[in-house]
């Protein structure tokens, strides 16, 4: 196979065949012609700016069980927390303060934010002229609506995978049918649909991550955030392998070839497997950050996997370190909300 060839394909096509992916993936020695490839592509469609995203981890309490997540239900080592209103809407003031333009609001299945709650914060914090992002799982259509004309602009949820046996196996009592039912109600709503995968999770062959990158295309993603899979000592996957930086690398590189207009985040998740790993993504595709701006023990709390980084900083010095690294590769700090951009979808 003539990898040059695949990757100037991929560039100026953006399709490619779920083999020519697998063949891609799996080849390390054409990574870094590959992520120059997605570089450039950033570069055409979604331009230098990089959008940054202030992360508020407001419950670590879930319903839910996933067998590789930290605040899995039966997790009992876990300290579990829920902010109040008041802190929420402090942590999303200072957002706005540090010059974010978006909060992300992320959480466990918590059922103590009912709809009324939850829009009810909603409000407050469309008032402080901030885009919003919603992270907190499966919800019914009516649920979604709520949160929609209550002021939420987006919503995260990943597909994880999209080997539905190994979803189903992964996340026991929660169905890959709903999982889908989610994202096509969000879309039906007019919500920017995030989604994405975790990748080098136990029986995930690279050609289930081929399948998972098309059917990203197949959706027509607005948003994509993958990381690897860390093993947790407290889960049921303490003895797994967990997935590669490598392979997040060359899984993001993939994603900005095959869908050029889609915000892409550099996730945490790498950078705990490599010190300069949301730079590197920066600079093979990705084109958002996401930085925490949960205060104090908070951060250490949301514990989905060990090696968190950044939990014993505070959200301003995050802010000056995230904003340092961008700029000294020469990136600009986006003052927009940074929706998805559709400018060019006829290249
Ligand atoms: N509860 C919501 C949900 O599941 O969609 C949002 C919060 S959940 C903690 C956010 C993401 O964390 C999940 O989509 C999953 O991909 C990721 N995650 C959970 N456990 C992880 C682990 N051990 N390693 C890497 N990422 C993990
Ligand atoms: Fe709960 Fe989300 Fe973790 Fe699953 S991934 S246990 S839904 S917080
Ligand atoms: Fe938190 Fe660098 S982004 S310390």
């Amino acid at each position: 196979m003539d990898y040059h060839e695949l990757i100037n394909k991929a560039e100026q096509t953006h399709k490619l065949a779920g083999s020519e992916i697998v063949a891609l993936l799996k080849n390390e020695e054409y990574q870094e012609e590959l992520a120059q490839a997605a570089d450039r592509v950033r570069h055409v469609f979604v331009g230098d700016e990089v959008h940054l995203r202030g992360l508020i981890e407001f419950s670590n309490i879930c319903k839910q069980n996933c067998l590789y997540c930290g605040l899995r239900r039966d997790n009992k080592k876990v300290e579990r927390y829920r902010l109040s209103e008041a802190e929420i809407l402090d942590f999303a003031a200072k957002a706005k303060s540090y010059g974010y333009k978006t909060v992300v609001m992320q959480s466990g299945e918590d059922m103590h934010f009912s709809v009324d709650i939850l829009s009810r914060v909603l409000r407050k914090i469309k008032k402080m002229d901030l885009a919003i992002t919603l992270s907190i799982g499966e919800k019914t259509y009516e649920e979604y609506k709520a949160y929609k004309e209550a002021g939420a602009d987006r919503y995260l949820i990943r597909i994880e995978t999209t080997d539905r046996e190994l979803y189903e196996a992964l996340n026991p009592g929660m169905s890959f049918e709903n999982r889908l039912r989610c994202l096509s109600d969000l879309k039906r709503l007019g919500y920017e649909v995030g989604t994405g995968s975790l990748v080098g999770l136990p029986n995930q062959p690279i050609e289930s991550l081929a399948r998972d990158l098309l059917f990203f295309q197949e959706i027509d993603a607005d948003m994509v955030g993958i990381g690897p899979f860390i093993p947790n000592g407290d889960t049921p996957l303490h003895n797994a392998k967990g997935g590669s930086f490598l392979l997040a690398r060359s899984f993001v590189a993939l994603l900005r070839l095959l869908l050029p207009e889609a915000n892409i985040p550099a996730t945490t998740a790498m950078e705990t497997l490599d010190r300069n790993a949301r730079i590197i993504a920066l600079q093979s595709g990705a084109n958002v950050v996401m930085p925490n701006v949960t205060e104090g023990d908070y951060r250490r709390k949301y514990a989905l996997y060990p090696g968190k980084i950044c939990i014993s900083d505070t959200p301003a010095h995050c802010r000056g370190c995230i904003s340092g690294k961008i700029m000294a590769i020469g990136r600009k700090i986006s003052e927009h909300k940074g929706f998805r951009c559709h400018a060019n979808s006829n290249k």
